[in-house]
């Protein structure tokens, strides 16, 4: 039997810390096939070009970075474009700057996904609208995987109970609210990660006064799933 807090760890693992010798931090928490990597990339700093079988998604949070792909470089603002390595192509980034960069990474594999990119590898902006009134959501998507930003208004704002076929997964980066998944209660803060799987039904509330922000990341997508079905069309 499953104690409290052994659920706690499951849906919102404690994050462990991984210090390169260039001096970037990571915070790595991982469920199943899944890693989610908050990355703190100093001034002037370069991380290698390197290559893994995972598929490698990410966005800014704070900062600019310049972000390689393949043979795609690209300037990378906070949250305005999302990249894409897909399996066993190289990627690398430099901090160009005098501030530090925070960045999110998710790493993945799971049987019987298909990790496609844009030719490009880096996703724009694919639309922004209210999900709910006065949430405010920004869409990021590709066949496989849909990136939704979102804004909890402060005051009780309310993303209410629920619950879906696709796997959801996210981390706070302003603010904080309550995330509850399967009855397992937890103060979002920066930088923590939820990971929900398939049915299990979860809910926030943002009680503070502040509104708060959420990268939210669904496999597949959940609310743009126009590209998906042209792809499953495809296969069958
Ligand atoms: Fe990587
Ligand atoms: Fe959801």
């Amino acid at each position: 039997m499953k104690t409290e807090q052994d659920l706690q760890e499951l849906y919102f693992p404690t994050p462990k810390l991984i210090e390169w010798d260039n001096g970037v931090r990571q915070y790595s928490s991982v469920r199943g096939d899944t890693e989610v990597l908050l990355s703190y990339v100093p001034p002037h700093t370069n991380v290698e070009p390197h290559q893994h079988k995972e598929v490698q998604i990410g966005l800014v949070v704070s900062g600019e970075l310049s972000m390689t792909v393949g043979d795609v470089t690209r300037k990378m603002t906070a949250l305005e474009s999302a990249y894409i390595a897909p399996p066993n192509v190289p990627h690398g980034a430099r901090n160009e700057t005098d501030q530090e960069v925070i960045a999110i990474d998710i790493k993945r594999l799971k049987a019987g996904e298909t990790y496609t990119s844009p030719e490009d590898y880096f996703l724009n902006i694919f639309k922004t609208r209210d999900l709910l009134p006065g949430m405010e959501v920004t869409f990021f998507v590709e066949d496989w995987v849909e990136i939704m930003l979102a804004n909890i208004p402060g005051n009780g704002g309310e993303m209410p109970f629920h619950k879906h076929r696709n796997e959801q997964i996210g981390i706070c980066i302003g603010g904080g609210y309550d995330m509850t998944i399967e009855g397992c209660k937890v103060d979002m803060t920066f930088g923590t990660a939820y990971f929900c799987d398939p049915r299990e039904d979860h809910g926030a509330i943002n009680r503070f006064e502040k509104d708060s922000k959420s990268v939210n990341i669904f496999f597949p997508p959940r609310y743009n799933r126009a590209k998906a079905k042209k792809l499953e069309a495809k296969e069958s």
